[in-house]
């Protein structure tokens, strides 16, 4: 095994996955770990940042199994983004559940900050619209849970919940405000593994606390959330002497830690993407990105690595979609898939919206909705609609992004051929689909080893679209988004 390897750890929501990376950039290893995810409550979605430490831990060592000491220089870290943790800086253990990024608790805090005409001065300043997916409303309703307008962050349940109670109850009394700590994954995994409070530029982008040009935090903003500024992460920069990993770490014990991404951010490295190039990623949702800044409030304007800026539009639902419509028709996405190659939509259309529209519209109250049903309306035109949904809401974002030259496309649903298409036929431009997975962790394996980034892609052409099948969708978008119309 080559002596210079770098490994590469990407932290994700559903699982940890770990991949050992050579020096010309060629995967020789690869291992993953799932991380268990709770409901709670209608809303809430909550993971354990020990057993998000321990799928880290068990990826590693399995990865690593059998590597000669000193044939890893360095490890580098994509993270999920926005989840927020807190812990007791001094036992080291969670005080209390990590706040998954798709948890709606905090709404009705973000709906106190709104009504108290906020939404602009947050937007400004953060480069983020006010809303619950980002950490700082989540880390105000785990330092005071009745902080939303009824308590419970706004659901009048007047506590924290009880996996809060139960964690906080099975490792002792809660800690007093000296002793607590905050930050984002990232941040809990450098300070677990290197015992620094730490906490990467582009995920302190994504906490809605952090003044994105400035890149630093915000007085204004932790005071709008009411949070003290000795509970945060100190602000590193993605890449650099970030912290030696310390005997808690096992298998990785005494590696240095060289970069610190978030998922999406280390995505978009992978890519090597230049001026005209967008970023499409293909997942339970799609993050669609370009470097640089976008006019308008219609995407996020976030810190991709370092001090470079990006503009960021979210979809909440993409491969949902189509797992959505495998449930409910009683098959399998794959069957999903295959049917909506058999058929044209014929102007059935399905709006995605089942918690609201993000990028770019931003609309919470925007229902899901299908149209254009006939009594002849057969499921493959269905299936059709649903592939077809992620195709326009990426072309969506794109056009308010000002457009692009191509799209550089990641992430499961992109393995599907036939979305691919219809992706480059309706943005009318080409996509480039990279011909190796996992970009997230090769984005932070490239970014810790200084390595040159070797992708290689599978174009896809696009062909002649007629206007109308745009025009349609975009009338669909409009019922879905005037619900009592
Ligand atoms: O913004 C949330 C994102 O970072 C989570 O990514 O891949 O864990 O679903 P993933």
């Amino acid at each position: 095994m080559a002596e210079q390897l770098v490994l590469a750890i990407d932290q994700g929501t559903s699982a940890t996955k770990c991949l050992l990376v050579d020096a010309a950039g060629a995967v020789v290893r690869e291992a993953s770990a799932p991380v268990p995810i709770r409901y709670p409550r209608p809303g809430w979605v909550e993971q354990d940042a020990g057993e998000i430490l321990d799928s880290v831990l068990a990826a590693a060592a399995q990865c690593l199994d059998g590597v000669p000491r000193g044939a890893v220089r360095a490890v580098g870290f994509s993270t999920q983004r926005e989840s927020a943790v807190v812990w007791d800086r001094h036992t080291g253990l969670p005080a209390g559940p990590v706040l998954g990024w798709q948890d709606q608790r905090a709404v009705g805090i973000c709906e106190d900050l709104r009504a108290k005409g906020n939404a602009a001065a947050v937007r400004a300043i953060s480069g983020l619209p006010l809303d619950p997916m980002f950490s700082a409303a989540k880390l105000r309703w785990l330092l005071d849970p009745s902080s939303g307008p009824d308590g419970g962050g706004g659901r009048g349940d007047g506590g924290r919940g009880d996996a809060w109670i139960a964690a906080a109850s099975g490792r002792g009394d809660l800690p007093g405000r000296g002793r607590l700590a905050v930050g984002t994954v990232d941040s809990w995994l450098l300070f677990a593994l290197t015992g620094s409070h730490q906490i990467e530029v582009g995920n302190a982008s994504r906490t809605q606390l952090l003044d994105v040009r400035a890149g630093r935090w915000s007085d204004e903003l932790l005071d709008l959330f009411g949070i003290p500024s000795s509970v945060l992460p100190e602000i590193t920069p993605s890449s650099g002497e970030l912290g030696t990993i310390g005997q808690r770490g096992g298998a990785l014990a005494g590696l240095p830690v060289t970069a610190v991404l978030g998922d999406s951010h280390a995505a978009l490295y992978a890519h090597g993407a230049g001026d005209g190039d967008v970023k499409a990623t293909y997942g339970t949702g799609s993050s669609v990105m370009r470097l640089g800044e976008v006019d308008g409030d219609a995407v996020c304007l976030t810190v991709a690595w370092n001090d470079k800026l990006a503009a960021e539009g979210n979809i909440r639902s993409s491969g949902a979609t189509v797992a959505w419509l495998a449930a409910f028709l009683g098959t399998t996405p794959e069957q999903i898939a295959k049917m909506a190659l058999s058929a044209a939509s014929d102007g059935v259309h399905l709006v995605p919206a089942f918690g609201g529209l993000a990028a770019p519209w931003w609309d919470d109250t925007a229902v899901g909705l299908i149209s254009g049903l006939t009594l002849g309306t057969r499921p493959e035109q269905l299936a059709r609609a649903a592939v077809e949904s992620i195709a326009h809401q990426v072309t969506d974002v794109l056009d308010a992004m000002g457009g692009a030259e191509r799209i550089l496309a990641d992430g499961g649903a992109a393995e599907n051929d036939h979305l691919m298409q219809i992706q480059a036929d309706l943005a009318g431009m080409p996509v480039h689909r990279a011909r190796t997975a996992n970009l997230s962790a090769l984005g932070a394996a490239y970014l810790a080893g200084g390595i040159e980034r070797p992708l290689d892609y599978h174009e896809f052409a696009p062909r002649p679209s007629d206007p109308a099948v745009r025009h349609a969708w975009r009338e669909a978008l409009d019922r879905a988004r005037t619900p009592s119309a």
